[in-house]
């Protein structure tokens, strides 16, 4: 199968990719390398058996003919390329709006005219501020207003579920879209703001933890081995398509316990430190007090059941980041 991964030189892309590698499979991958980065997909360059599989642009999903090109050739595609982060999205507004919903655009128009099977990375902020837990894919949707910026990010998103949702009432297009948790692991960035690999670096430093405002915000992690897993199945399920899925973790924790937890794993003697959100974000932010999935969905169609507990991924990133710190 030929498999065309928009965002593949990101985060979750570069595993994906790999996986799909793996299988046996030929991997295009489109990415501009804005939150990106070739050394998140060298290994599988220098694999001489993969190597003969992969194809890497590095060009921008907003250039029409290149995207004809890759759309028309591939058999699938996992729409990953966003501008993601809180820190990002805060810095690029207009460039974030831009990718996020005229990317998402071309994205569905090609996979329409070439009748490609589609699945589009949504997020759980489309969830907005609700408090309770856990958020089922039919829930209301509850934001800040339109001069709070991080809101912005989510309502892209949402846009592109309701474009995903449009296009296959109205054409039949084989589309999916996934409400993505925090997904961790090793080769995530924390310089736009993702919390596990930023504590990670500051603890192997020795440094301050900064937990944004009380720390008693909580979130869920999920692995993203158990994530690329999902994505895979849910692409070649029938059943999957005109539907929003939930993929996330079910373990929660606050954002305080988890910057402990990474402390005594990493064998830090880090202190943990509180920073008002106003002097991080800038006094037009405001978080989200809880963000747990209801997987009732995912599970019933494909069997999901997130395998990797939260000490076995912080393990394998703290692995990850130490070596790479110490250039091995
Ligand atoms: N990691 C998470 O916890 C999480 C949570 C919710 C949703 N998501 C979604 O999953 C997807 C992948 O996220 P990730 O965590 O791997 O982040 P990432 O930043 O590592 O990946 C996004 C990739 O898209 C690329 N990109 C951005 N704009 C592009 C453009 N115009 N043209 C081509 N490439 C472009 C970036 O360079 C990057 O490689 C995103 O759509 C994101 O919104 C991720």
């Amino acid at each position: 199968m030929r498999v065309l991964i928009t965002g593949g030189a990101g985060f979750i892309g570069s595993h994906l990719a790999q996986a799909y590698l793996q299988r046996g499979d030929e991997v295009y991958i489109i990415d501009n390398l804005s939150t990106g980065s070739l050394e998140n997909i060298n290994h599988l360059k220098e694999n001489a058996d993969y190597r003969k599989r992969l194809f890497v642009s590095i060009d921008t999903i907003l250039n029409r003919d290149i995207m004809v090109e890759l759309v028309g050739t591939c058999d699938v595609v996992h729409h990953l390329a966003a501008a993601v982060g809180v820190r990002y999205i805060l810095d690029h507004p207009m460039e974030s709006i831009n990718t996020n919903i005229q990317g998402t655009e071309k994205v569905l128009e090609l996979c329409n005219k070439f009748k490609k099977r589609l699945l589009i990375a949504s997020t759980s902020e489309v969830y907005g501020k609700h408090l309770h837990a856990p958020l089922v894919e039919t829930d209301n949707i509850i934001y800040g207003p339109s001069s709070k910026f991080r809101w912005s990010y989510a309502a892209s998103k949402l846009m592109d579920e309701f474009m995903s949702l449009a296009y296959f009432r109205t054409t039949g297009l084989q589309v999916t879209a996934v409400r993505l948790f925090n997904t961790v692991g090793p080769r995530q960035t924390g310089t736009y703001g993702m919390v596990i690999p930023r504590f990670v670096s500051q603890a192997l430093k020795n440094e301050p933890l900064t937990v944004y405002g009380d720390g008693r915000q909580t979130r869920t992690f999920t692995d993203v081995e158990d994530v690329v897993w999902a994505l895979m199945r849910l692409i070649e399920n029938d059943q999957a398509f005109g539907e929003v899925f939930n993929i996330g973790g079910t373990e929660e924790i606050t954002i305080l316990d988890l910057a402990s937890r990474i402390v005594a794993a990493s064998n830090s003697s880090s202190e943990i430190k509180r920073i008002p959100y106003d002097e991080v974000f800038g006094k037009d932010f405001e978080d989200m007090q809880r963000r747990v999935p209801s997987i009732e969905k995912l599970r019933a169609l494909i069997g999901f059941n997130p395998k990797t507990p939260l000490d076995a991924i912080l393990s394998k990133v703290i692995r990850f980041t130490s070596k790479r710190t110490n250039g091995i």
